[in-house]
């Protein structure tokens, strides 16, 4: 695997090296390497609960639900617009860095890095992608472990990022928790944010058999980023509609889990929602590019 060495040391800060088995830092703390493949490095004192983050049961259904390719236009539209930033950066024979903030079982990180790694740039030379996917749920982490063995897994916490400041090309989160702070300190100055939120009507008719009063509400995150990031509209943004016919018990169960909703709607609108066996739902995503406000 080439290795994105840009990761520190969640107690002192300063570098991590990695050996086989384990990364340590100059003053000797030191992180094993679990038998998966991935590396622990959330601090007690970072979690909010035990086991924080997404469930197995989620986790399970996530990945299941991912692997069915409904979301495949979305995450193909994020490696067009990725790999577009990459060929319009003068030197790119240079490895290109990307840390994928709260990337849960890895579905979109691994198809970012098998389609970049495919990929040659403007001098002929391959992309070399160097990936961190961290998450604050060991379960995700573990299971994205399954996906790839090329990305450096982590496990950690958006608010704490073991990342060495302005180090990383792009910031990757796609349906995650946003940290302006902790985004704009790992970006390297000419580095982009690639920002993942639902449209107004993004599975309204999976919401329509949810709820009697459906709200068209979309949660723009330009707001939440305004003072440190400007949007990028036009070249690396881009709003993402279309309709999944989805024909199985089993994937609208995974993806109601998957979902907010599985925690808000009631118990028996979520018993009416498990007697279908087929359902046709609406996508509408917005896939937002932000750079540094100078
Ligand atoms: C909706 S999922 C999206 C996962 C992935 N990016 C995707 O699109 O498939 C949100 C993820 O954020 C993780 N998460 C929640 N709070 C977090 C935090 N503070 N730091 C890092 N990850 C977090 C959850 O465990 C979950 O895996």
């Amino acid at each position: 695997m080439t290795v994105n060495n840009s990761l520190i040391c969640p107690v002192c800060s300063h570098s991590l090296n990695r050996t086989d088995k384990q990364f340590s830092c100059e003053n000797n703390h030191q992180f094993d390497v679990a038998k998966q493949g991935y590396v622990n490095l959330l601090q007690p004192q970072h979690k909010k609960s035990k086991q924080p983050g997404d469930s197995q049961e989620m986790v399970e259904a996530r990945f299941r639900f991912l692997d069915g390719n409904f979301y495949q236009t979305i995450s193909d539209t994020l490696n067009e617009l990725i790999l577009k930033d990459y060929l319009s950066k003068a030197e790119s024979s240079q490895a290109y860095k990307i840390t994928d903030a709260g990337s849960g079982e890895g579905y979109y990180t691994q198809r970012l890095h098998h389609c970049l790694d495919t990929q040659t740039g403007l001098t002929g030379q391959p992309v070399n992608p160097q990936i961190i996917g961290f998450d604050i749920s060991q379960k995700a982490v573990k299971a994205s472990c399954r996906r790839s063995k090329s990305i450096q897994w982590v496990t950690a916490t958006s608010s704490h990022i073991p990342v060495k400041s302005h180090s990383q090309d792009a910031v990757l989160s796609l349906f995650s928790r946003i940290v302006p702070d902790e985004f704009s300190r790992i970006l390297k100055q000419d580095g982009i944010l690639y920002v993942a939120s639902t449209g107004p009507n993004h599975l309204i008719e999976l919401r329509n058999k949810l709820y009697q009063d459906v709200k068209q509400l979309a949660y723009n995150p330009t707001s939440t980023l305004a003072e440190k990031f400007t949007p990028l509209e036009q070249e690396l943004s881009s709003t993402i509609r279309y309709k999944i016919d989805i024909n199985s018990h089993q994937a609208i169960n995974d993806l109601l889990l998957m979902t907010p909703h599985y925690w808000r709607a009631t118990e028996s609108a979520k018993a009416t929602l498990n007697t279908l066996e087929s359902l046709t739902v609406s996508i509408d995503i917005m896939l937002t590019g932000y750079r540094l406000c100078q």
